[in-house]
């Protein structure tokens, strides 16, 4: 049984080279275009749940670390989106470096990922939108607008903005650069004024104390928050449309996670600043925040800001989302018939509407902290392994054409390895335990059919047969 049989790394760049993409993207374009797939619910929710829960006023440490772990893998993740820009990231990545078995898991934890980041943005999308029509003075019930551990029923609202954009994705709508750019600068602007306004009612009190959770308390923080970075990976797959890759691509890279990190490390502070931390376990801590100190306009005007980039954010999530299981059902690992080709839009429309819809049940039902906890846990093992893969690829194929090189890849790939192997341990026990139940299923699934109907396993099987005919013959 070969379960380490690895994809050949050279037609898998060669696949992505046929549709040459414009090189049009200079290093400002990656920054904006990293900026607007990052900052989402990790700044709007995620602040205050991570300080009420675990770090209090220390979440700007969390931020930090967080931010610095990201960099490391950031680095590595751009050397091998450049050299093997083909969809299915850490996936494809794993595939070639790693063998099959560790691509299935990587895969399947990425599925985990998406779906759980797209079920989170949309709890953060329906308690923006639930504030913004209470600013307007209609309230629609609890029982519909929260989870049960929330006291509510069922989340309507997020499981109705998971429907519309499945729908939209099925019809093959792509925001175009300019509305893109339009919604970060909107997303932006909300901050700058969150900032503005509660910047001078921050009470330094507050802050005190600062760690009161302790260091662990800071570390648990910054795996639980480590979500807020995600989205890096839009940079690096623009690789190939960029001007100067070995250039803009690590300035795009780098320099948005700067930039998040400064203004998420502001907010934070901000926040814990002017609403003591206990208080701060809310889904809209921003707006929430704003109206504390009297500022309903603003609240509102800020909380529109977050619905417009959380929307981009979740296109993006649930696009990715099909992508990975494109790319593994391309392979032979699940069902061909999932992810079909729509006759006239030219999407896969059936795995587009069925994850639609079970994510939309996840969001109506599950509990936000939960969600991310697992979303956390499924990012930091493909970014571990997608640094493991950066180290085999460099001694297996030396001379493949790297676009870009991490720089100092003996020091940032293992700082990378260990950064995530350390967040991922700091995750609590209950995620461990949840994370190994969905790995276990995804195991069955590929004894019970991926590993029999991999396309590899086809070509082993042709080469054996022909080899036995030139014997026998
Ligand atoms: N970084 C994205 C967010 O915070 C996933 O929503």
């Amino acid at each position: 049984m070969n379960l380490f049989r690895t994809k050949p790394l050279y037609p898998l760049a060669g696949n992505s080279q046929q549709q040459s993409l414009r090189k049009n993207l200079g290093a400002l374009d990656m920054v904006f275009l990293g900026v607007g797939c990052i900052i989402g619910t990790g700044i709007f929710v995620f602040t205050g749940v991570v300080a009420a829960k675990y770090a209090g006023p220390g979440i700007i440490i969390s931020l930090l670390l967080s931010a610095i772990a990201c960099a490391f893998c950031a680095l590595c993740y751009s050397e091998m989106a450049a050299a093997v820009p083909v969809a299915g990231s850490s996936y494809s990545y794993s595939y070639t470096t790693m063998g099959e078995i560790f691509a299935w898991l990587v895969g399947w934890s990425l599925v985990l990922e998406y779906s759980l980041a797209a079920s989170l943005v949309a709890a953060g999308w329906s308690a923006y939108t639930t504030g913004l029509f209470k600013s307007a003075g209609f309230e629609i019930p609890k029982a519909f607008t929260a989870v049960a551990a929330d006291g509510g029923v069922i989340d309507v609202p997020a499981m109705l903005i998971l429907l519309f954009i499945s729908i939209l994705l099925v019809r093959g709508t792509k925001e175009s650069a300019t509305i893109n750019r339009i919604l970060v600068g909107v997303k932006l602007m909300a901050v700058f004024i969150f900032l503005f306004l509660a910047g001078p009612n921050v009470n330094p009190a507050n802050w005190s104390p600062f760690l009161p959770f302790g260091f662990s308390g800071v570390m648990t923080g910054a795996a639980t928050i480590f979500l807020a970075y995600i989205g890096f990976d839009c940079v690096a797959t623009a690789a190939e449309e960029c001007k100067r890759p070995n250039r803009d691509l690590p300035i795009g890279i780098i320099g948005s996670l700067v930039v998040c990190a400064i203004l998420y490390m502001l907010v934070a502070a901000v926040l814990t600043g002017v609403i003591p931390y206990q208080n701060l376990n809310n889904a809209e801590p921003v707006a929430f925040a704003l109206r504390q100190i009297g500022y309903n306009i603003g609240a509102a005007v800020v909380g529109t800001g977050a619905v417009a980039g959380l929307t981009t954010v979740l296109m993006a999530v649930m696009y990715g989302q099909t992508r990975v299981f494109f790319a593994m059902s391309r392979d032979g690992l699940i069902p061909a018939s999932i992810c079909k080709i729509h006759p006239k839009y030219g999407t896969p429309h059936i795995v587009t509407i069925v994850s639609g819809i079970i994510v939309a049940v996840i969001a109506g039902l599950t509990p936000v902290d939960i969600i991310a906890e697992l979303v956390n846990i499924g990012t930091l093992l493909a970014f571990l392994t997608t640094a493991i893969g950066v180290l085999i690829l460099r001694k297996t194929a030396p001379d493949v054409h790297r676009p870009f090189r991490c720089p100092a890849v003996n020091f940032v790939a293992p700082a990378a390895i260990l950064c995530c192997a350390y967040l991922m341990y700091s995750l609590p026990t209950q995620t461990w335990i949840r994370y190994s139940i969905w790995m276990a299923v995804g195991l069955v699934i590929y004894f019970g059919y991926g590993y029999r109907h991999s396309n590899l396993r086809q070509s082993e099987k042709d080469t054996v047969s022909k080899e036995t005919c030139i014997i026998k013959g």
